[in-house]
């Protein structure tokens, strides 16, 4: 799927400001302070800012603060504002630090009148979300890396109060599953100080590779930290300890505390594939080239595998100041433990019950490990499995089940259910959206996420540190597709653990972030915007056709009928669009800044019914089958293959999860009818490689990665027999292994609610 490229739209927003007299456009208009602060009394007249403005910091603890502030003013308006020695009553901005403004070293104040404005922090933290705001007072365009000319400065009076709600205001990145460059996390550092996120939750080890450098075990690098990807490239990436001591650096900067994440006793298999003897079995292995929970794990009986974990953790407590460590814990499997003399001695002469008790075992060994360096112990709901370590923090994500236990038990918690924080699940329809790992989960529905459950005795509810958002990067195949899933989700979530429950309000944010937005072009940020949603891409019909189209949200929709790319002066689609005629569709979303969404492309075709075939077949149930071994990425492949072994096949799939190495050596292609039941128009929907009926390319999945097919198509078929084709490959494209899928494919009257597999009775030849 085409990505919308920013450049163009960036350009597009400087014309509009650029051109014409000064007009404040929609989007500037009102205050649009994000996460809404605690307490806004408008004032009357405006500050502006002038070349001659003058700054002032009351501390030498603040100039980092004050130069930060300097810096985004030069670089946008190109003012070189000069820095003040003193206190100055007019025309200027001065920021101080009085602790006693709030309990909450993070509140500040913020006082804008005519020509004067001042920032009060609780602490340097406090003194920082105040420039944060104020940036967010002046007009979007200040958020400019480029200077731009004939804007005015304007900041409307207000008196400001404002401290955050929770003090875990985080986003969590696998850079594992996929590799995001230096830059590309600086980006997302600069976004979250924009929104006041203090926790960037670094998840640096898995079995899909090792990407942190330790001195101590190389291999870690020369061989952990790279996969060979199904196609035969290799797929690699390590941050060095200069590396992280830079992004560590840049994150203090914008008071963001990294914590990272060092995954035990399972999502090991990097570590395993470079050293073998840290498993049970000793291998050998290959780090992993395809999603899911691998079974080799760390063992749990050999000293050696403890010895390489303090070694590691000696080396990473030195690259982070922060006073937490998170240690994984999700998803380990037992079924080495089970079998292996080492773990099962441990399990005897430790007098433990299990291996959730093993487990236990492991988590408390390294607990002890942590705070001898004076680390607080974080880890994944699992680890209260077999018995929680005393000092634990508990990372709730199957759910708030295990938040509630662990607060309960007088826990410090952070709550990341999958429902709301997951930010790698589909935030629109799954037939319009870039393939993902699944799940639903709008910015609305993240917006509406509570922290504090219900159950929780009020009296436990400090323990909830807060949330964050989880960026699993299995399908974030870009460091573009990345930003795409996370904004503007976590912005959501920014302000659900700053704002007071009472101040948020999901219309009133929807329509802030229209000038957030903005903001975030000028980041260059590749954010989601909602597609119009609704019809496949090739619909179909024989007398007439509406087409109804949704959004996730209230959002302007364009479209064109002549081929033309939509532009801001398109129709604009208000009512369902009925067709009698072929037609070429093109349809987009449009924000209020005037950028555009992805064009959605959609080929309206008339078609008579595809008469049915006069056949007579001997073989019900099944379709011819030939097949071949051999590892076949895309279907042109198969052009040369001469040795098909001819045979029968009765459309069952093999129970693939089961197989801890997925195979990736055979093709098949299935021929022979399909048994339509009625007349109509019928859309279908594969993961297969390539399906055929009555000789035309249906749908053409060939060189994507084969999970939630997104080429659904539609036919007019008569009642009767059509001949089918099925192509089947048992490629890993992306992660995701074909075999995983199998033969399946679904059909449904085009219109009605639900696909139904083919069944095989349906299929003969
Ligand atoms: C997780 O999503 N496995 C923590
Ligand atoms: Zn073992």
């Amino acid at each position: 799927m085409k990505l919308v490229y920013l450049k163009s739209s960036f350009f597009l927003l400087l014309m509009i400001v650029a051109c014409g007299p000064k007009k404040r456009p929609v989007y500037n208009e009102g205050i649009n302070i994000t996460p809404v602060p605690s307490q806004v009394i408008n004032g009357q007249g405006t500050f502006e800012l002038k070349s001659s403005t003058k700054l002032f910091a009351s501390s030498q603890e603040l100039s980092g603060v004050i130069n930060g502030l300097k810096s985004q003013l030069r670089a946008s308006t190109g003012y070189d504002l000069p820095i003040s020695a003193q206190f100055e009553k007019s025309n200027s901005i001065n920021i101080s630090i009085n602790p006693s403004i709030s309990d909450n070293y993070e509140a500040y104040e913020l006082t804008v009148n005519n020509n004067h404005i001042a920032i009060v922090g609780a602490s340097k933290e406090g003194a920082f979300y105040g420039v944060q705001s104020l940036l967010q007072l002046f007009p979007a365009e200040i958020a400019s890396k480029e200077v731009i000319n004939n804007i005015d400065w304007l900041v409307p009076s207000v008196e400001i109060k404002d401290e955050p709600r929770f003090k875990w205001r985080g986003m969590h990145l696998d850079v594992c599953r996929h590799y995001v460059p230096v830059e590309n996390i600086k980006k997302h550092l600069d976004v979250m100080a924009m929104y006041k996120m203090n926790k960037f939750h670094w998840h640096l080890t898995e079995d899909q590779g090792w990407r942190i450098e330790i001195k101590k075990y190389p291999l870690l690098t020369e061989v952990g930290s790279k996969r060979i990807e199904a196609d035969g490239t290799e797929y690699g990436g390590i941050y060095t300890q200069e590396q992280i001591k830079e992004i560590v650096a840049y994150a203090s900067e914008r008071m963001i505390d990294v914590v990272p994440e060092i995954e035990l006793p399972g999502h090991g298999l990097g570590a395993l594939t470079a050293y073998p003897y840290l498993s049970c079995t000793r291998g050998p292995f290959k780090v992993r080239n395809y999603w899911g929970v691998e079974p080799d794990v760390f063992c749990a009986g050999k000293e050696s595998a403890f010895i390489f974990l303090e070694d590691v953790i000696d080396e990473v407590v030195e690259l982070f100041p922060s006073p937490y460590f998170h240690i994984g814990g999700d998803e380990c499997p037992k079924i080495r433990w089970e079998k292996c003399p080492h773990c099962q001695k441990r399990i005897k002469d430790e007098g433990l019950k299990d291996e959730h008790e093993l487990q236990s075992y492991f988590i408390k060994r390294i607990e002890k490990i942590l705070l001898a360096h004076g680390k607080k112990m974080i880890g994944w709901d699992e680890i209260l499995e077999g018995g929680l370590a005393e000092s634990a923090v508990v990372m709730s994500w199957r759910g708030e089940e295990g938040g509630i236990e662990a607060a309960t038990h007088g826990h410090d918690v952070v709550m990341t259910p999958g429902d709301w924080c997951y930010l790698d699940h589909y935030q629109g329809d799954s037939n319009v959206e870039p393939v993902a790992i699944g799940g639903y989960t709008t910015l609305e529905d993240t917006y509406g996420y509570e922290p504090v459950p219900e159950e929780l005795d009020h009296k436990m509810v400090h323990h909830i540190l807060g949330t964050q958002g989880n960026v699993w990067t299995e399908y974030m195949y870009t460091p573009e597709i990345v930003e795409y899933r996370v904004y503007p989700r976590i912005i959501a979530l920014a302000e659900v653990n700053w704002s007071t429950k009472e101040n948020r309000d999901f219309e009133s944010f929807v329509k802030r972030m229209d000038n957030q937005f903005v903001r975030l072009d000028m980041n260059a940020i590749n954010y989601h915007i909602p597609l119009p949603e609704g019809p496949c891409n090739h619909v179909v019909f024989t007398d007439s056709v509406k087409l109804e189209f949704t959004s996730t949200r209230p959002i302007k929709i364009v479209y064109t009928t002549d081929n033309s790319e939509p532009t801001l002066a398109s129709e604009e689609y208000t009512e369902p669009l009925s067709f009698k005629e072929n037609t070429t569709l093109k349809i987009t979303s449009v924000l209020v800044s005037g950028k555009m969404g992805t064009v959605r492309t959609i080929n309206i075709e008339k078609q008579a019914l595809k008469p049915a075939l006069d056949v007579k077949t001997t073989t019900n149930n099944a379709l011819k089958q030939q097949r071949v071994d051999g590892t076949f990425v895309r279907v042109a492949q198969l052009e040369n293959v001469t040795n098909w072994e001819e045979g029968v096949s009765d459309l069952s799939s093999k129970p693939a999860y089961e197989d801890e190495s997925v195979k990736t050596t055979e093709a098949k292609i299935l021929t022979g009818y399909i048994e339509i039941p009625e007349d109509g128009v019928y859309e279908f929907n594969t993961n297969l490689d390539q399906f055929y009926i009555d000789g035309e390319l249906l749908i053409n999945n060939d060189g994507l990665v084969k999970r939630f097919s997104r080429n659904n198509s539609t036919i007019a078929l008569a009642k009767g027999k059509h001949a089918v084709k099925l192509i089947y490959m048992e490629n890993n494209l992306g992660g995701w292994p074909q075999a995983w899928n199998g033969l399946e494919v679904n059909y449904r009257l085009y219109g009605t609610e639900n696909f139904e597999k083919i069944a095989k009775e349906m299929y003969s030849f």
